[in-house]
């Protein structure tokens, strides 16, 4: 086969992949210093106590900046943690309805929180023209000494947690649209000590 067969051959491979992310000629396309700047950002805008939002102007501007006006967040393990069973809304529902949302959120968190001196380490940042996928690393530590809010955990032990969120952006300059993230909630509850018995069909069979 002549060079050019070859690649003949080739573009029908080739060009679907290329349009199919359909921002080869976005002109806002994301460069790598904002794709890190919006990871490294976001992510640890989501761990500030109330205290710091109702303070600090610097907080509520990012959240404007970074976020749509129509932002939504997704997060099953938000959901697990937030609200433990049975109270928890369903898989899949949106956690956060919009940036307005999102901020009251921050704002009406527990004032004295069980996890405080929280830190979010950014392990890893891919992106193209309009999405983001980044996997980081939780880590704070449990402030009372228990058992707490039916955890078990001791004053001063660390608690971490491995996620990923995965980011579709809009907008020029980019904002973040939508937020899809997960992270691993059940080492999240061990190392809090909650015992963990949820079941699908029937969730009073671990109450006590
Ligand atoms: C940030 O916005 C929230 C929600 O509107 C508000 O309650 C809070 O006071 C604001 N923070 C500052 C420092 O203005
Ligand atoms: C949090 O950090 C402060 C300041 O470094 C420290 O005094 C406090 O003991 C820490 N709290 C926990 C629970 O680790
Ligand atoms: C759920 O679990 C409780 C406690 O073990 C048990 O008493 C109850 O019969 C169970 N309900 C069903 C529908 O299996």
């Amino acid at each position: 086969m002549k060079a050019s067969q070859e690649l003949l051959w080739l573009l029908p491979l080739i060009a679907p992949c290329v349009t199919a992310t359909s921002s080869w000629n976005d002109q806002c396309c994301l460069t790598d210093s904002q794709a890190n700047y919006i990871a490294r950002t976001w992510l640890p805008l989501n761990v500030k106590p109330p205290s710091a939002w109702l303070t600090n102007p610097y907080y509520n501007q990012t959240a404007d900046k970074l976020l749509a006006p129509t932002f939504q967040l997704y997060s099953d393990s938000d959901n697990y943690v937030g609200a433990p069973p049975p109270n928890n809304p369903p898989p899949g529902t949106v956690t956060a309805a919009s940036r307005a949302d999102w901020i009251e959120q921050q704002v009406d968190n527990e004032a004295n929180p069980d996890i405080v001196n929280i830190t979010v380490t950014v392990l890893n940042i891919v992106h193209d023209c309009n999405q983001i996928a980044t996997r980081w690393r939780y880590e704070g530590y449990y402030q009372y000494a228990g058992p707490e809010d039916g955890l078990s955990d001791v004053a001063g032990n660390q608690i971490g947690a491995t996620g990923f969120d995965y980011l579709l952006l809009g907008g020029c300059p980019k904002q973040i649209v939508t937020d899809y993230r997960e992270f691993n909630s059940l080492e999240f509850s061990y190392e809090l000590g909650q015992y963990i018995c949820y079941q699908r069909n029937n969730q009073t069979r671990c109450a006590p």
